[in-house]
């Protein structure tokens, strides 16, 4: 997608560096920053220069890929493997890109294990692209379809920042209104702001601008009387892990964005690549749920009258705070899943009906 008209993806490879977008930066600096070894990836994902679950993959299976080319000893290379799948617990896809690497390296001479590695991770990366793009085309049916209805703008809800940035490219939630703008549809989206870290706002509300596409920010907690208004047509959200029985996980916020859709009969969509199910926790109560370091909540970031970025505290100097990234939504709240292979119902049944 364009930043400043060109077109990027979020990570790439080139002259033996791994390439991203520096996230903590954006909106107010675009910095394009290298990582020259595992740490410096694992160091990406922990501090969120790179985030959200489809690019937190894309970055591991990169993080290999550094890691053979520091040393290309099995030892090293499964060791860097755990680090990697330890540097944020919620997001599924991080396991998943990594393992994915390993099984393909398992075997491989240490003269090819460089470009096998290579090649893979490339893979991963092209193939999130592709399941993407396909999750806009699928998606894009349920916005023509109140469109047909309406005749109007549709209003869209979305939490965090589940756009192209979180992904390579394109984005999850993002993709089918990038889709439908791209086809003349009228859209505008309502981004929430997603405290604390303010994915809606710092980054789902600046690559909609990037793209032209009408959006405005609104406080977590106002979702609820636009829907009461019938000023939300449908909320599509991202996911980080969802179960095999449909439960969601996702930025902490989501659950009661769902609650309020299902209370105002709105349909609430969750879009994600086959990569982001988990076949394995039957249980939401066993998904690792990420808690960060309450500074995240206590201070806020921004830019100042002279064009500073500065850290401000907002609490009580003695106040404690808790900061939970994640939380889920139940299947029953969710009209269904946009996946790269059709929509389903956020069932067993529907998502072994796509995909098993
Ligand atoms: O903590 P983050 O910013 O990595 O959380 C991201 C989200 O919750 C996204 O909604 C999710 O990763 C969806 S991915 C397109």
């Amino acid at each position: 997608m364009k930043i400043e008209g060109k077109e990027y993806r979020t990570i790439w490879f080139e002259e033996n560096v791994v390439k991203i977008i520096n996230q903590t930066k954006l909106p107010h600096q675009f910095i394009i920053k290298e990582l020259t070894n595992v740490k410096d990836a694992v160091n990406a994902i922990k501090t969120m220069e790179v985030r959200g679950a489809p690019l937190i993959g894309g970055t591991a299976a990169y993080g290999i890929v550094l890691a053979v080319q520091e040393n290309n000893k099995s030892e090293y290379i499964k060791e860097s493997a755990t680090k990697l799948i330890q540097s944020r617990p919620t997001a599924i896809n991080l396991k998943w890109a990594v393992n994915r690497m390993i099984k393909k390296l398992s075997g491989i001479n240490t003269d090819q294990i460089l470009d096998v590695a290579l090649t893979e991770a490339k893979e991963i990366c092209d193939e999130d692209e592709k399941f993407c793009e396909n999750i806009g085309l699928n998606g894009l049916k349920k916005i023509e379809e109140i469109y047909n209805k309406k005749k109007d703008t549709v209003n869209i809800l979305t939490h965090c920042n589940a756009g192209w940035l979180a992904t390579i490219n394109w984005g999850t939630a993002t993709s089918p209104i990038y889709h439908a703008h791209k086809k003349g549809i009228p859209i505008h989206v309502w981004v929430d702001e997603t405290r604390p870290r303010n994915q809606g706002a710092n980054l789902t509300s600046y690559e909609l601008n990037e793209e032209e596409i009408p959006n405005t920010i609104i406080a977590d907690n106002t979702g609820g009387i636009l829907m009461q208004r019938g000023e939300v047509d449908m909320c599509i959200v991202g996911t980080d892990r969802t179960l095999s029985n449909g439960d969601v996980c996702n930025k902490v916020g989501t659950y009661l964005k769902a609650l309020a859709a299902y209370d105002n009969n709105i349909p609430f969509y969750v879009a994600l690549p086959s990569s982001t199910i988990d076949w394995e926790i039957k249980d939401k109560k066993d998904i690792p749920i990420e808690e960060r370091n309450s500074e995240e909540l206590s201070h806020v970031e921004g830019i100042d009258e002279n064009n500073e970025i500065k850290k401000v505290l907002i609490y009580p100097n003695n106040s404690k705070a808790m900061n939970l990234a994640f939380d889920v939504t139940p299947a029953k709240y969710v009209t269904g899943l946009i996946t790269e292979k059709g929509i389903c119902e956020a069932s067993e049944k529907g998502l072994k009906g796509l995909f098993k």
